[in-house]
């Protein structure tokens, strides 16, 4: 099965969310499940820079909407997955940010440089001129950078009809982000003026290319079966329910997993101790190793909710900032590691300076700071308003971190709520509360307090969090599932 997977991002190269990490171990987990899966990503420095063995493949890309000059190259990750590097110095060769340039804003030609991302990978069904030796048999894109792929095979026929069409699948990792650009850009985008309407690319007045993929993808993932529900309805879907309610039989939910080679305590370099299930001793020193780092009081016995995360409304820490207080007055601490939104970076900076002893915030984006917090914090937070899987929480049962998280997406899906009937059959492995108001996470936090305060009823679901398996094998096997319904169907 040959399977071209186009994304923006891939974790070690280019990283600002899950996407990099799932980009990174899904494809070496397909490989090994018999795949011959290649990634295409854009020509970004890192990437340049980061890939082993680069070489150019093919002709030049002439053809580009725009018409920027590209070529093809390929190169290996570190993992030794085969990876075409769509290398456009006009569009990519920018540092910093692959999404915002150094005022924080989007680059003003994002449209034109993911289009020509989608094209370069439409191009491979139809050309032998991109790699004469690889055609594939299913293009899987990543998010609306990658939603015009789809639309260039069924809209410009003339350009992209090749001996065989490949099936399409595209995955959607969070449905806020669309990728919505003028009307006026149609032809500058190689798009038929024809395909400006609602049953095409058009979307509230502009080119939606999130909408487009969600329209034209012969089949739709997302990273959990809940949230694969929640985007049907007005609450979730972002303007897309109806779209993707029309296309139920095509949308599936499939749970992302996690790399153990790169997040597990019994092996974590990034970690002042290792330990694992059966002692967690190390765990103890990763939690004085924490408090050092953060200033904190070194109190064994207080209890360190961790967060890491984007600082984004999303992602509900405003309710964190407003439990705080009363958590630390239970003799709670606190430490965060997020960066984002001025005014929820603010918010944990003035809370670090109010209570020294009691919380500590990094604003900043810092990779191994992330296991440290993972290894040294007692809880996780993550009181998501809406969150398609989420990975930090997969990442923190590993560590025998129990998280608290709101009941919504991947997160309902992932965390068993520490209610009686979980804790009398042994299967809790964190907290869940539902309404994102203040008093549901204070109550879900002391719930948790109390917990902790029962260190035998605590340890059990340590034990239990560090045995579940959300490893990338199960995945691997339904996503493969899906290109094989997808692949052969659509060979001529
Ligand atoms: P999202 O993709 O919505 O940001 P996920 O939970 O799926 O949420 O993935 C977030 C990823 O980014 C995790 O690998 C997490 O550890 C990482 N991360 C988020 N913020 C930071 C930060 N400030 N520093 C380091 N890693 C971070
Ligand atoms: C998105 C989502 C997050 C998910 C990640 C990887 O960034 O916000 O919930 O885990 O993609 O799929």
């Amino acid at each position: 099965m040959r399977v071209l997977y186009v994304t923006p991002e891939c974790y070690p190269l280019v990283k600002t969310g899950g996407l990099a990490d799932v980009s990174a171990a899904l494809p070496v987990a397909l490989n090994r499940s018999g795949a011959d899966v290649r990634l295409l990503m854009p020509g970004y420095p890192a990437v340049l820079n980061g890939l082993a063995d680069l070489q150019p493949v093919g002709e030049p890309v002439t053809d580009l909407p725009g018409g920027a000059p590209a070529r093809l190259l390929i190169g290996r990750t570190a993992d030794g997955v085969l990876a075409y590097v769509l290398d456009a110095p006009s569009l990519y060769d920018r540092p910093g940010n692959p999404y915002l340039g150094p005022d924080g804003r989007d680059w003003p030609d994002n449209a034109e440089r993911f289009a020509a991302l989608s094209w370069c990978a439409a191009g491979f069904a139809a050309t032998k001129a991109y790699d004469p030796w690889w055609r594939p048999e299913v293009l899987h894109g990543h998010d609306w950078q990658t939603g015009l792929i789809p639309a260039y095979l069924e809209l410009r026929p003339d350009r992209f009809a090749g001996p065989f069409r490949p099936g399409t699948v595209l995955t959607i990792h969070n449905i806020a982000y669309q990728g919505l650009f003028g009307a006026w850009m149609m032809s500058d985008l190689g798009l038929p003026s024809a395909a400006f309407r609602v049953d095409g690319v058009e979307y509230y007045g502009g080119v939606g290319f999130l909408k487009a993929g969600c329209y034209y993808s012969d089949r739709l993932t997302t990273v959990s079966p809940t949230y694969a529900h929640e985007i049907q309805t007005d609450e979730h879907g972002a303007g897309l329910q109806g779209l993707l309610a029309g296309r139920s039989d095509t949308l599936t939910g499939i749970l992302n997993g996690v790399d153990y080679d790169v997040w597990d305590p019994a092996t974590d370099p990034l970690i002042t101790a290792r330990y694992g299930a059966d002692d967690l001793g190390g765990k103890d020193l990763c939690k004085a190793d924490l408090q050092a780092a953060f200033g904190l009081d070194r109190r064994p016995d207080a209890p360190i909710a961790g967060v890491v995360s984007r600082l984004t409304g999303h992602k509900g820490l405003d309710l964190v900032l407003e439990a705080a207080t009363q958590w630390i007055a239970w003799g709670g601490q606190i430490a965060v590691l997020g960066s984002g939104e001025p005014a929820l970076e603010a918010g944990f900076r003035h809370l670090a300076t109010w209570y020294p002893k009691s919380v500590g915030a990094r604003i900043g984006y810092d990779e191994a700071l992330s296991h440290r917090i993972q290894a040294g914090s007692d809880l996780l937070l993550v009181p998501s308003r809406s969150e398609p899987c989420g990975l930090t929480q997969l990442y923190a049962l590993k560590y025998g971190t129990l998280p608290l998280v709101r009941r919504t997406g991947g997160l309902a899906d992932t965390i068993v709520d520490a209610n009686p009937a979980a804790m009398n059959d042994g299967s809790a492995t964190g907290f869940q509360f539902v309404n994102a108001t203040n008093q549901e996470l204070t109550w879900a936090l002391r719930r948790a307090m109390l917990t902790y305060r029962k260190p035998e009823r605590w340890h059990a679901m340590q034990q239990r969090a560090m045995t579940r398996d959300f490893g990338w094998h199960g995945p691997a096997e339904e996503y493969m599932e899906l290109y094989r319904e997808v692949a052969p169907a659509l060979v001529a």
